[in-house]
């Protein structure tokens, strides 16, 4: 939402983004609001992410896709593909293609590093991240957009730069191969790599005021920091961006996992890269990680009682979820055991959906969740037991992570693949 817009909003209008074209809706009791930089639904159930396929004009994960996954790969899908978590795709059908004629694509996602602790909800991109690179063994590169968060935060450069550094080790934390992975600040890198910037130019000749303006909602007072910014979240689409890790070869296809917010970005870059002469990047955009007290907005870094941090204590994470997590369940005990419990709203339930990876007993609890059999507090209890090893197991990894260990993720050279 461009700054000016908030107003509108606040007063029940906003700007939706549909297309290249930028629509003032009524916010109507059902109107969900998603862009880059904020995602609201009037619904306690969330997103409705069948209309927002309609509106973006994706297309849905359906079974013959994932089906698809599993032939090629080997293995079984990951339970975000099962699941639904990863719902919406972009030309994936393409990139399996030449996957199968021996021509491999390499994996692109980011972070904006816009808080020290990042919490549950940002760890969903770099996990599935990390299946795609080990079931397709090719390279992936991760942006770190420093640049970004200076200029749509209130925030000093180096602290920019600091927080990425930060993020860098939680990031490195979720088990990425070093042999296969290039991590990159923007406010390094890109001073760095000529080539990097060469397509950064190329893109911003293709794509106007009015077009950013249709598609990002920025107005005539918006900074021409932010204005130009979408050609840097862009560029490394591209495998020409990175000529140390593909030689130069400008064909690699690209596949970008990513929530499904960042869509706009890539809508743009979808629609300069036949004017480039390269190809467009394919996508898989993910659902949103809901806040603790309800699916209506996702899980933020600036509400802590919204968020699970990777830094929070056992107690820490105990006590939020017993006081925080929303809950499906009756009104009292035997309202409850009559009417058995809304699995949909719950968000005890909603967060095992994305970390419990054993479908049998995920299945187990909605049913007698459902049923009424199951309270609350059992599920509570359920995602405490689950959440606590699996936060402390992430720090324990984050806190062996060296300085020698970052430099080597973050230096240009080759990967491991020929080109
Ligand atoms: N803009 C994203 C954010 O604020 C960061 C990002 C950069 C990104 N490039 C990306 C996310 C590619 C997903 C895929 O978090």
């Amino acid at each position: 939402m461009a700054d000016s817009d908030r107003e509108k909003a606040a007063n029940g209008m906003a700007n939706l983004s549909v297309g290249d074209g930028t629509l003032d809706v009524k916010v109507e009791e059902s109107e969900d609001f998603v862009d880059p930089w904020n995602v609201t639904s009037s619904s306690a159930k969330g997103i409705d992410y069948d209309k927002l396929i309609k509106k973006f004009g994706s297309s849905k994960i359906d079974d013959v896709l994932i089906e698809r996954f599993e032939k090629i790969t080997g293995k079984p899908a990951h339970h975000f593909l099962k699941r639904g978590i990863f719902f919406s795709h972009r030309d994936v059908h393409q990139v399996l293609n030449l996957y199968e004629q021996g021509k491999p694509f390499f994996l692109y996602t980011g972070r904006g590093p816009s808080s020290e602790a990042m919490h549950l909800g940002h760890l969903i991109p770099f996990i599935f991240t990390k299946w795609l690179q080990e079931v397709f063994d090719v390279p992936l590169v991760i942006q770190l957009t420093d640049d970004e968060k200076f200029f749509w935060k209130d925030m000093k450069l180096e602290e920019a730069q600091r927080l990425a550094y930060e993020n860098v080790k939680d990031i490195i934390a979720c088990g990425f191969d070093v042999t296969k992975t290039f991590i990159f600040s923007d406010l390094d890198f890109i001073g760095q790599c000529p080539a990097f910037y060469q397509n950064m130019v190329r893109i911003q000749r293709c794509v106007t005021f009015n077009q950013v303006k249709g598609i990002f909602g920025f107005d005539d007072s918006t900074i021409i920091g932010k204005i130009s910014f979408p050609a840097i979240q862009a560029a490394p689409s591209f495998s020409s961006s990175f000529p140390f890790i593909f030689n130069g070869k400008k064909d690699v296809h690209c596949l970008i996992p990513c929530a499904i917010d960042q869509d706009p970005y890539f809508r743009m870059t979808r629609d300069v890269a036949p004017r480039l002469g390269l190809p467009k990047p394919a996508l898989l955009h993910s659902s949103f990680f809901p806040a603790l007290q309800g699916a209506q907005t996702k899980m933020s870094a600036s509400d802590p009682n919204s968020s699970i941090f990777l830094t929070d204590t056992d107690k820490q994470i105990k006590t939020k979820i017993n006081k925080y997590a929303f809950s499906g369940g009756g009104a009292t005990i035997e309202e409850h055991k009559a009417n058995g419990g809304d699995c949909d709203v719950d968000i005890s339930y909603q967060y095992l959906r994305f970390f419990l990876e054993d479908d049998e007993r995920l299945d187990k609890i909605r049913q007698d969740y459902t049923s009424g059999e199951l309270l609350t507090g059992y599920l509570k209890k359920e995602l405490i037991e689950l959440l606590q090893p699996l936060v402390r197991a992430h720090k324990e990894r984050r806190q062996k992570i060296t300085d020698e260990q970052i430099k080597e993720f973050m230096t240009l050279r080759k990967l491991k693949f020929d080109y």
